[in-house]
Order: structure tokens, then C-alpha cells, then sequence
């Protein structure tokens, strides 16, 4: 049985998650529509990974017999004024994440519940990951200077990433 701050702070997350789903569709919804198919596509995955994000901490919750609660999600932004604000948005929105699920992680260890410890670790790893793949793009837009043909080079290279 989950200690009450734990399960709290968990399904802040849960619906942190859903928010971060449906940021990423939104987002892949404006690449599509300003011609950037390749980065849509990307954004579609990411959709799908921050479903599968959803799925770990729900199971996770139902396993320990506490009811995952659904609450009202915030609406993503719709209107950026460029590709490179939106890919900063996306990487500024990671970093946030990190530090949410490093405040759950410093919870459980405090409140000495090392199974939701171990079972978080897996989201510790996946930030790290997340925040370097939208840093290296940031980086990747800074060296290929943002005229048509760089942008162009980057929206097909993101089709495979
Ligand atoms: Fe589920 Fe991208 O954090």
C-alpha cells in the first residue's frame, strides 16, 4: 500500500504525462500544418512515448491497489512563432519534467518507500534521454544556419529520429 504523499505525487504525474501527450500531439498537428511533415512525425512518436509514460505509473498505481485519478488537463499552446520557439518550448517543458520526477524520487526516498524508488528509476533514465535528444536538436539548428534549405535539411532528417 502507497503512503498518501506518495500516491498524491504520483498521479500529479500521471496527469503531468497526459498534458506532455497531448503537447506533443498539438505540436505535431502545428509542424504538419506549416509543412514541417518530418518533425510532425517525430512529434507523433514523442505523442506515443509520453502514452506509454501514462501506462507505467497508471499500472504502476494499480498494482499497489490505489486508484489512478484522472484530473482536467491543461490545453497545450497552440500558436509559436517559429519552429526553433516551439523545439525550445518542448526541450524547456523536459527540463521541467526532470525536476518533477526528481522531487518524487527525493519523496520516496524519504519516505523510505524503495519499491516506487526503484520503479522510478526507469522515468530518471528517460528524462536524461529526453532532455539530450531536444538539446542536440537545438544544437543542430544553431549549426545549420535556419534559411529554407537548413530547415529543410532538418525536417528530413528528423523523419528517422
Ligand atoms: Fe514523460 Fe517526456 O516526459
Amino acid at each position: 500500500m502507497l503512503k498518501p504523499e506518495v500516491t498524491t505525487k504520483l498521479n500529479e504525474q500521471l496527469n503531468l504525462e497526459c498534458y506532455s501527450t497531448n503537447l506533443y500531439l498539438q505540436m505535431s498537428a502545428w509542424c504538419h500544418n506549416k509543412g514541417f511533415e518530418g518533425i510532425s512525425q517525430f512529434f507523433q512518436k514523442q505523442s506515443r512515448e509520453e502514452t506509454n509514460h501514462i501506462y507505467r505509473i497508471f499500472d504502476y498505481l494499480n498494482d499497489t491497489g490505489t486508484m489512478p485519478l484522472l484530473g482536467a488537463i491543461q490545453a497545450p499552446p497552440i500558436h509559436f512563432s517559429s519552429l526553433t520557439e516551439l523545439i525550445n518550448f518542448a526541450y524547456e517543458h523536459e527540463k521541467n519534467i526532470t525536476n518533477q520526477i526528481n522531487r518524487l524520487v527525493h519523496v520516496t526516498m524519504t519516505l523510505q518507500d524503495y519499491s516506487t524508488f526503484y520503479f522510478l528509476q526507469w522515468y530518471v533514465a528517460e528524462q536524461h534521454k529526453e532532455e539530450k535528444i531536444f538539446k542536440s536538436i537545438l544544437d543542430k539548428f544553431e549549426m545549420i544556419a535556419i534559411d529554407y534549405n537548413g530547415l529543410f535539411l532538418i525536417d528530413q532528417m528528423m523523419k528517422n529520429q
